[in-house]
C-alpha cells in the first residue's frame, strides 16, 4: 500500500543487501565479512565498557576513533570524519559534494546509483573495459566515485591511474571507496596533502572484522571534512555511539593484528584462485577479500542455488555483463575446502 508514502519512498528502488541467514552450520561467503574475530584489544575495551556512561551523548565527531584514525594515517584530526558504516559516510558525501552528472563505473558497488536517485543527483555510468578494468580516462564528471579495489570484480587501479582521475577532475570531488584496500591494493591516503579534491572512505567492516559495529570514516583535506560535517549536523549529529567509538579506536590502533589477519586472508585467496582455476573457473585477479568467478559449463545462478542447498552462501548479481559470475568471500581455509 503506497498511499501513505512520499513520492520519493514510493518510487525509489532500494539497495538489496546480501542475505544474513540464521544457523550456526552455514558457511557465509556472501557479504565479504571477515572470517576471523576482531582484535582482542578491541574486545577488551568492549567488555570493560562502563554502561552507566551511556546516559551521556557520545562525542559528535567520533572522539577517540577520530584521534586513532588521525594517528594511523599520520594526519591531523581535522582530516577525519567518522560515521555509522561507510554506507552512511558515502550517503552523506553524495549530498555534500554532488549536484548532478556524477560518474561511476557501470559495474561497481550497487549502492552508488541508489544514493544518486534518493538525493536526485543525475549520474552517468562509465562502462568497464571488456576485461572489467576501469577505463581511467573515461572517468570524468561533475564528481566521480569508484571503489578501489572495485567491487564486485576485486580488480584494483594503481596509484598513478588514481592520480590521473584526480587530475582529470580537478574541479570536482573524487571519492575513492577503500572498503577492501587492506587486502593488497593499499590506501592512497598519502596523496591527500596534494589533492584538495580527494576524499577516501574507509570502513572497519571488512579488514577489522567489525561489520556488526557499523563504523567507518572518511579522510580528506579539512574543507571536505567540513562539508561532511555540515550534512551530518543537518541529519544526525551523533552517528556513532560511545561503545562503537571506543571499541573501533582500539581495533584501529591494533595495526599488527589487522595486518596479520589480512595476510592470512590474502594467502587463502591466492590458494582459492588456483583451486577454482583447476576445476575450470575463470577467476578475475583479486586485490580484495573476495573473488569474482565464472564457469564455462555451469550457470552461476544454478551454482548459487546448489551451494545454498548445501549450506554455503555466495553472492550472485542478476545484472547485465556479470550474470555469469559469482562473488565469493574468502573465508577460512577450512571453509574454502568445503566450497571447492
Ligand atoms: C565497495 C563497498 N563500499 C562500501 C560498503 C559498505 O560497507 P559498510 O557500510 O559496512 O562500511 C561495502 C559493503 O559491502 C562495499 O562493498
Amino acid at each position: 500500500m503506497t498511499q501513505y508514502l512520499s513520492r520519493r519512498a514510493a518510487t525509489i528502488t532500494p539497495y538489496v543487501a546480501g542475505e544474513q541467514p540464521a544457523g550456526s552450520d552455514i558457511i557465509k561467503l556472501n557479504t565479504n565479512e571477515n572470517p576471523y574475530p576482531p582484535s582482542p584489544k578491541a574486545l577488551c575495551v568492549l567488555q570493560a565498557f562502563a554502561g552507566e556512561r551511556l546516559r551521556l551523548y557520545p562525542r559528535p565527531d567520533g572522539g577517540s576513533l577520530r584521534s586513532a584514525a588521525a594517528k594511523v594515517y599520520g594526519l591531523s584530526e581535522d582530516h577525519i570524519f567518522c560515521g555509522n558504516g561507510s554506507d552512511e559516510v558515502l550517503g552523506l558525501a553524495f549530498q555534500a559534494f554532488f549536484d548532478g552528472d556524477v560518474a561511476f563505473p557501470d559495474i561497481t558497488y550497487s549502492f552508488y546509483p541508489v544514493w544518486a536517485e534518493l538525493y536526485g543527483i543525475s549520474y552517468k555510468l562509465v562502462p568497464l573495459n571488456a576485461d572489467f578494468t576501469i577505463p581511467v580516462d573515461d572517468m570524468r564528471g561533475n564528481g566521480v566515485v569508484f571503489a578501489n579495489p572495485n567491487a564486485p570484480t576485486g580488480i584494483a587501479l594503481g596509484r598513478s591511474d588514481i592520480e590521473r582521475i584526480l587530475q582529470n577532475n580537478s574541479d570536482h570531488v573524487v571519492i575513492v571507496d577503500e572498503a577492501y584496500a587492506s587486502f593488497g591494493a593499499g590506501t592512497v591516503a598519502p596523496l591527500i596533502p596534494q589533492y584538495p579534491n580527494l576524499l577516501i572512505v574507509s570502513t572497519m567492516s571488512k579488514s577489522h572484522a567489525l561489520a556488526g559495529l557499523r563504523v567507518a570514516f572518511a579522510i580528506g583535506q579539512p574543507h571536505l571534512i567540513e562539508g561532511l560535517m555540515r550534512i551530518k549536523d543537518s541529519f544526525n549529529s551523533y552517528p556513532l555511539d560511545m561503545v562503537a567509538q571506543e571499541t573501533a579506536a582500539a581495533a584501529l590502533l591494533d595495526e599488527p593484528y589487522c595486518a596479520a589477519m589480512s595476510e592470512k586472508i590474502i594467502a587463502t585467496r591466492e590458494n582459492t584462485i588456483k583451486r577454482l582455476a583447476d576445476i575450470g573457473f575463470r577467476v578475475l585477479p583479486s586485490s580484495a577479500n573476495f573473488v569474482f568467478a565464472s564457469h564455462p559449463q555451469a550457470s552461476a545462478a544454478a551454482l548459487k542455488e546448489y551451494l545454498a542447498d548445501n549450506g554455503i552462501y555466495v553472492r550472485h548479481f542478476n545484472k547485465p555483463r556479470i550474470y555469469d559470475y559469482l562473488r565469493i568471500t574468502i573465508g577460512t581455509d577450512a571453509q574454502m575446502d568445503k566450497l571447492i
